[in-house]
């Protein structure tokens, strides 16, 4: 039988994934003290989720010509911590719930990263994951010694060597590498390490790495991207797959995709968990949780949203009136998230899309549509979902941190477990273990 995953979707940062819920009162003001961190992992591994994940951006949304101001005054994700910093008060806080951080193939080299993941999960005792991202923005290019960020396809390219590389470096240590006995004074055995040597298209990275191996083999990979090659890369490298399917129909078909697609490339379909976003707003009651809903509809601000289009298409929506058509080279110019852009232009077919058009298909700066109603109501969902097979798992976002994971883990997972769909009690140590994933093995 298969087991249900469930992934707390955090962010290091003021607010939730949804910018306006830092106004809501249900959300904690120390986002920027460990108690903060560590009280959500506490609840999530109340609720036995088998992962937690912090998402990451390298800048600041801003209009055009870099005016920030509204980011900082509406507080539209103005900030953004390193999100690994802000995972260890959790982990210290926790023994069992998965760590995952994003960690964009962009802007840093694979040999830093390799290093930073491994060392992560010996310090979470084999619970580290890294969401891998290529990074969208020209802002994070800006703050990060480029004018533009790469190409769309192109990033891609680089992020396939840059995989090479850190799983390279992650498989020159087989197991038994380590022997540290002091009366022979040998610590390793040299036989079992070896150098990658790589020079590539993109990177040049000799080894030997300076890590061992974790007691999980390495970290479990993560990935979300969402347009045709960002998809084709999840299924070559995701053991974690992030999607953020509107509709169920939809959903099964990517699903049944996403695992052919792994068949083709060689991989056990099993191997690879694919996990749908959601936002669940839930009261004792559906009445309750449509009143809770409609509350949270009165936080954003039309700047919420046209910032936040900005940022995600390096486009300046600010730029236009808000029922102003964009023209064919508007949208040819937008860089951004291809999925989304992709997304309103196939739902307007007979016009061209507005900056409104924009905001009520992506919903972007508002809750995306949520799932709202009693625990009955939801885990109904999820549960739909979950046989459907349109996915492996959820990827649970908020409204408000910590209210919603709270309201969650004290009203759906009692239900979702009471049905059998999801699990009593963590199965293992490691995160591979709790996802049913096999230790890669390096042998030697
Ligand atoms: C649940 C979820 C979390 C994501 N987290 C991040 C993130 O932290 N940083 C980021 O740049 N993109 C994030 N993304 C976006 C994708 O990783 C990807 O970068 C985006 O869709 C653009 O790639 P595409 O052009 O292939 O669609 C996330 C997507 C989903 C569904």
């Amino acid at each position: 039988m298969r087991d249900m995953i469930l992934v707390g979707f955090l962010q290091a940062q003021n607010c939730s994934n949804f910018a306006g819920s830092w106004r809501h009162p249900d959300s904690r003001s120390d986002f920027a003290s460990p108690e903060y961190y560590a009280h959500i992992g506490k609840v999530l591994e109340a609720g036995k989720f088998q992962l937690a994940f912090f998402d990451d951006r390298l800048g600041m949304p801003e209009f055009h010509g870099g005016r920030f101001a509204e980011a900082i005054e509406h507080g539209i994700r103005s900030v953004k911590m390193d999100p690994i910093a802000c995972m260890m008060p959790m982990a210290m806080a926790t023994t069992r719930l998965g760590l995952g951080a994003t960690y964009s193939v962009s802007y840093y080299q694979p040999y830093h990263v390799a290093r930073l993941f491994m060392t992560l999960d010996h310090m979470t005792k084999g619970r580290a994951a890294w969401n891998v991202v290529t990074s969208m923005n020209d802002i994070e290019a800006q703050n990060m010694g480029m004018e533009r960020s790469v190409a769309h396809d192109l990033r891609y390219d680089r992020a396939d060597e840059f995989m090479d590389v850190v799983l390279g470096h992650w498989g020159t240590w087989a197991d038994g590498s380590v022997i540290y006995n002091r009366e022979t004074r040998r610590f390793g055995d040299a036989s079992k390490v070896r150098r990658i040597d790589h020079v590539g298209e993109h990177f040049r990275s000799r080894g030997p790495f300076t890590v061992p191996r974790s007691s999980q083999g390495h970290p479990l990979i993560i990935q979300a991207g969402q347009s045709g090659r960002g998809r084709k890369f999840a299924a070559q490298w995701g053991e974690a797959i992030f999607t953020s399917n509107p509709n169920l129909e939809p959903a099964i078909q990517n699903y049944t995709d996403l695992k052919a697609d792994a068949v083709n490339l060689g991989r056990n379909p099993d191997h690879m968990l694919i996990c749908q976003l959601c936002h669940p707003v839930v009261a004792p009651t559906r009445a309750e949780a449509e009143d809770k809903f409609a509350f949270v509809e009165t936080l954003p601000t039309l700047e919420d949203s046209l910032m936040l289009l900005s940022e995600n298409n390096n486009f300046d929506f600010g730029s236009k009136g808000i029922d102003e058509p964009f023209t064919a080279a508007e949208l040819d110019s937008m860089s951004g998230s291809q999925g989304g852009k992709d997304r309103v232009v196939a739902a307007i077919k007979d016009r061209m899309p507005s900056p409104r058009d924009f905001i009520t298909i992506t919903r972007r700066g508002k809750l995306p549509p949520p799932w709202v109603g009693s625990p009955k109501d939801v885990a109904d969902k999820f549960e739909e979902w979950f046989t459907a097979k349109a996915c492996d798992g959820f990827v649970v976002g908020a409204a408000c941190v910590p209210g919603s994971y709270e309201d969650f883990v004290t009203l759906v997972v009692p239900e979702l477990q009471r049905r059998g769909l999801f699990q009593k009690d963590y199965k293992g140590a490691t995160l591979r273990e709790n996802l049913g994933l096999p230790r890669p093995v390096v042998e030697r």
